[in-house]
């Protein structure tokens, strides 16, 4: 089956691929989101992703997933849904090449916005969506389970067409 590849520099020495997922990766995939949130997506959630209005990209080093990005495409909109990164592999700019090449991909196939939430205490995320130009535009109350009760979501957008 053709995959398509695309292979890029991040810190010195490391080089990063990033392909499109396929439910064959599914082991790798579920074990940096149980180590990546305190509430992971079930295996089953993954499964309905693989649909022809999602995009699922994976960035690996060495033939080894490292961290995806599952997006969903409803009419112009994209819908940002889950962007993760093994916990050994992060700081190293995986996160940020995978954000990139999804917003590339994104406006390569003319949509118009790409919209997100986040944790509030989610700074590190935060700070990567604000840095590649999203904008916070709202928050969703009690959005996120929490260890007690629940927590609210900013919710971030970036516009992709002028
Ligand atoms: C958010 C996440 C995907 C970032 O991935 P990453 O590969 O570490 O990110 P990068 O290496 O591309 O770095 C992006 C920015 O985050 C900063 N960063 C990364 N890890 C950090 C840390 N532990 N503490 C502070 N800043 C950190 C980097 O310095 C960089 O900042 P800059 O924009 O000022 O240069 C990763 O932390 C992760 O998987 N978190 C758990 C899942 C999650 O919260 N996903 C987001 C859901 S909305």
């Amino acid at each position: 089956m053709h995959r398509r590849e695309d292979s890029y520099l991040g810190a010195p020495g490391l080089e990063l691929t990033i392909r499109p997922l396929e439910p064959g990766d599914l082991s790798e995939i579920l074990n940096i989101e149980l180590q990546g949130y305190s509430h992971p997506w079930s295996e089953g959630i993954f499964l309905d992703c693989f649909k022809p209005d999602y995009r699922l990209w994976g960035v690996c080093q060495n033939g080894s997933l490292a961290g995806y990005v599952v997006v969903s495409y409803v009419l112009d909109e994209v819908h940002l849904l889950n962007l993760c990164v093994h916990p050994g592999f992060r700081g190293r700019g995986a996160g940020r090449l995978l954000l990139r090449h999804l917003l590339a991909e994104a406006a390569r196939e003319c949509m118009n916005q790409v919209i997100l939430e986040v944790r509030l205490s989610n700074n590190v995320a935060s700070k990567l969506y604000r840095n590649e130009g999203f904008e916070e535009i709202g928050r969703r109350p009690r959005y996120y389970p929490a260890a007690s009760g629940w927590e609210d979501a900013r919710v971030m957008a970036l516009l992709l067409q002028p």
